[in-house]
């Protein structure tokens, strides 16, 4: 069963064809980010009409890199939430359209979820032999809008453990980024200097993340706060690194996603952890997470790096799973709009 998924939930114009819930066949990104640059974060108006300019595009050449045509797609799955309202409108409305006009069943799905089905995807220059996670499983999905811990029992059956009370992690980094002058977005940048910082020879700088201890839940607004304050007084001083400060605030939200993770997997005595979101690249939270795992003997599933960040490939495989479960629903639903 070939899958078309549409992501427009933010600044990605996304399209991508899954088979069966797993085999990715086209997987297709436009970003606007550089239109939002300038401004440090995105810009919803800007973000939505590129969104109008990119999504025919964008999804001709998932089925042209996919080498299909409509008759061998057999089902449409849009992310219909959360999101900026604006972005997500023109993802559904062409979704919508492109069900109606080919007669497709429609799949909303929700972005936060299908970030945790990345880990199950393949990409086309992917080993065979990796392994589909095992379930149940522990989800952590870290991203620019969410910090939230889940228990996925089955493909679609999930169960929110925790989640920030604050700022998400991703939107901490591009929030420190901001203050430390590195741009936008900042988690790449901050992962990259904080690379070169581990090999120097400065004292280390510690900022603390709330811990909340009982809770599963996350908060990041403290230490971006402390991060600022210390940027404030010294900055200008012979002891201000731009390096050390970057490694030093992600230090430390990397090691308390790993604390609150296996938290969760010895709370809910289940020994499988899968992780997704775009914060989930970031090479120190990734290194972290298989040492421990490795030690806790927990079995780690981490997505491609290219299917962290935002993408519809992991809305087509979501979207698999929905539809087969409840395939005659939707087939229903299809008939109806097709008559109206
Ligand atoms: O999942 P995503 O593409 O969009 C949302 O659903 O929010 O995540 C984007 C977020 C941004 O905040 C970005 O700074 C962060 O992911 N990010 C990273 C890294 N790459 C992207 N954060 C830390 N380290 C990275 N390598
Ligand atoms: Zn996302």
């Amino acid at each position: 069963m070939n899958i078309l998924g549409i992501e427009t939930s933010c600044d990605e114009t996304a399209a991508a064809i899954v088979r069966n819930g797993k085999d990715i066949l086209s997987n297709v990104v436009a970003t606007s980010l550089k239109h939002h640059r300038k401004y440090g974060g995105v810009i919803p108006e800007i973000a939505s009409r590129q969104q109008v300019r990119m999504i025919n595009p964008v999804v001709r050449q998932a089925l042209r890199n996919a080498r299909l045509s409509w008759p061998h797609i057999h089902a449409i799955a849009v992310t219909h939430q959360p999101g900026l309202i604006g972005s997500l409108l023109v993802g559904m409305s062409y979704a919508r359209a492109l069900s109606y006009a080919f007669r497709k069943p429609l799949i909303p799905v929700d972005h936060v979820k299908a970030h945790l089905y990345a880990a199950f995807l393949r990409s086309p220059g992917n080993k065979p032999s990796r392994v589909r996670p095992p379930l149940p499983a522990i989800g952590l999905i870290v991203s620019g809008g969410h910090t939230s811990l889940f228990l996925i029992r089955d493909t679609i059956h999930v169960r929110c453990l925790g989640q920030t009370r604050d700022d998400a992690a991703g939107e901490a980094f591009d929030k420190v980024a901001r203050i430390l002058g590195l741009g936008y977005p900042g988690g790449p940048v901050i992962d990259r200097l904080a690379r070169h910082a581990s090999r120097t020879k400065r004292p280390p700088i510690r900022f603390n993340v709330a811990r909340l201890p009982g809770s599963l839940d996350f908060s990041f607004s403290g230490i971006k706060t402390a991060v600022l304050y210390y940027s404030q007084s010294q900055r200008g001083t012979k002891n201000f690194d731009v390096q050390q400060t970057a490694a030093a605030f992600q230090e430390s939200v990397v090691s308390n996603l790993a604390e609150k993770s296996f938290a969760a997997c010895r709370q809910m005595k289940v020994p499988n952890l899968l992780v997704g979101g775009g914060v989930a690249a970031n090479s120190r939270l990734r290194e972290i997470l298989r040492d421990r795992a490795k030690r806790e003997h927990i079995r780690l599933s981490l997505p491609d790096v290219s299917l962290c960040m935002d993408n519809a490939a992991m809305v087509a495989g979501w979207a698999f799973h929905v539809f087969k479960r409840s395939r005659h629903n939707f087939q229903k639903s299809s008939d109806k709009g097709e008559r109206q």
